[in-house]
């Protein structure tokens, strides 16, 4: 099966079940995000290595802001950590990376290392790796129809004009192409305001794997689930009609 083995061009994961990770072997919350952070580094790899183009990964959501203050301390510093950490690695694998998510509530650090890893990483050719902090996907949209609705009321753009492109195009992940599958793990089957637009027609796996245990074998399962599936887009497919 592994030769014609479709691969979905862009895999987007909801990384979930750090806390529970830890706490089943009885450590920290904040060490099972560390582990999680390590995960996050070996799956970019091995989704290169098998031939994905773009991997779209939830960091931290706009909701997460509502979790106790040492555990959002903990999470900015593995993330400033992680992304200063990335760009020699990004570099020598030819990845280009971006963050989105609304920026002005991250600090100066975590924005300086946001900067820094884009702007080193931005003619890179090979994976396109972005990662989602501070990320809403409500939050997103509300602010491209801000963006576009500054245009309307200058007159520089009738209302008749706004199409799903233009939206799409004022979003945060303007220019990636939609996700073919996102992953969910440690069994919560939900989307949590992640890429409320973008995953339309995406299809979606969930397995109860905890993030940090999440591997290349478990990737590979999540694909094969994926060659399983029959994307329609609302149409029939050859032999159905
Ligand atoms: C995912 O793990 C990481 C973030 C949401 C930041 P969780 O922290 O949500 O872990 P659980 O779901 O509580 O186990
Ligand atoms: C979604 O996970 C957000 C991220 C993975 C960053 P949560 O753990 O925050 O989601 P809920 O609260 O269980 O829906
Ligand atoms: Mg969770």
């Amino acid at each position: 099966m592994s030769d014609e083995r479709k691969i979905p061009a862009h895999v987007a994961i909801i990384l979930d079940g750090n806390g529970r990770w830890a706490k089943q072997k009885g450590m920290p919350r904040n060490y099972g995000h560390l582990q999680g952070a390590k995960a996050v580094e070996a799956i970019l790899y091995d989704a290169d290595e098998l031939g994905i183009k773009y991997l779209t990964v939830y960091a931290f959501s706009t909701e997460n802001w509502n979790r106790p203050d040492g555990e959002v301390t903990a999470l900015m510093e593995i993330l400033a950590k992680y992304l200063k950490s990335s760009l020699k690695k990004s570099m020598k694998n030819n990845v280009r990376c971006r963050i989105i998510g609304e920026r002005t509530r991250l600090n100066a650090t975590i924005n300086k290392a946001i900067d820094d890893l884009e702007e080193a990483t931005k003619d890179n050719t090979g994976l396109t790796f972005t990662i989602a902090i501070n990320y809403g996907g409500r939050d997103e949209i509300v602010r491209a129809v801000r963006k576009i609705a500054e245009d309307v009321k200058t007159g520089n753009l009738e209302p008749e004009a706004i199409s799903e492109a233009m939206i799409s195009s004022n979003l945060d992940t303007a220019g990636l192409p939609d996700p073919d599958l996102m992953i969910r793990t440690c069994g919560e089957q939900r989307i949590s305001n992640f890429l409320v637009w973008q995953l339309a027609y995406t299809e979606f796996y969930y397995t109860d794997i905890a993030w940090p245990d999440f591997n290349r074998a478990e990737l590979e399962k999540a694909i094969d689930a994926y060659n399983k599936r029959t994307r329609r887009f609302g149409g029939l497919v050859k032999g159905e009609e």
